[in-house]
């Protein structure tokens, strides 16, 4: 068992010009100083994958070849943090193609969502990824960060450290951690009971 809960952060977007590296560095500042975690940044974009097409299913164990180092990263975590914008009422397709490569690595976890978008905030990006979690058994966490690009509209995290808006941020990382952290803790004893 790890001596913290090791944390699995995954950044959803992968595109181009992609605008939610504000929102990463934003999220791994305040990791960083959390003395009671240790944690992992992935970023999509280094996770090689193909569009999933194997014959058999990572449910029964099989993993694709190129997912391989990615089953073994995402086992190594007690919790995940996703990062997640908001593409046409959903969340991006790699994202998705990154999930459904492996099954067992990752049930019986919490997942937390920080989700990001324009007029949506990536809010409904973030209520269909809970459906996918519970199908692949872990632990989705109520607590969540939602943040709008559009500028005007708040929280925005470009509205400086003195803003109402890095407040009321700051207050929901805690809020998201602190729960996050309860599930984490009081789940890995019981996979390891488990195995
Ligand atoms: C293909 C596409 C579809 C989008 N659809 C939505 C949407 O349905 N709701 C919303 O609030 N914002 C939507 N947006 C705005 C994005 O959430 C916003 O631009 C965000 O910054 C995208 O994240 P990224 O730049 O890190 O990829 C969309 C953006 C793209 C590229």
């Amino acid at each position: 068992m790890n001596p913290y809960p090791h944390i699995l952060v995954i950044f959803g977007s992968t595109r181009q010009g992609r605008r939610g590296e504000v929102v990463t560095n934003w999220l791994k500042e305040r990791l960083a100083t959390c003395t009671d975690i240790t944690f992992e940044f992935v970023d999509l974009r280094n996770v090689s994958l193909p569009f999933f097409d194997s014959p058999s299913l990572p449910i029964y164990g099989h993993l694709a070849p190129e997912a391989v180092s990615w089953a073994a990263q995402v086992e190594r975590a007690d919790g995940f943090i996703f990062v997640t914008p908001e593409y046409n009422y959903g969340y991006p397709a790699v994202l998705k193609n990154a999930i459904d490569h492996l099954y067992h690595q990752w049930a019986h976890k919490p997942a937390a969502i920080v989700n990001y978008g324009g007029f949506a905030s990536g809010y409904r990006a973030a209520e269909q990824l809970r459906q996918v979690f519970i199908e692949l058994k872990m632990v989705p966490i109520r607590e969540q960060i939602g943040i709008s690009m559009v500028p005007g509209m708040v929280p925005s995290i470009a509205d400086g450290p003195d803003s109402v808006s890095a407040a009321f941020l700051d207050r929901a990382f805690k809020g998201m951690m602190k729960e996050l952290l309860w599930w984490a803790t009081t789940l890995a004893p019981a996979r390891l009971a488990e195995q």
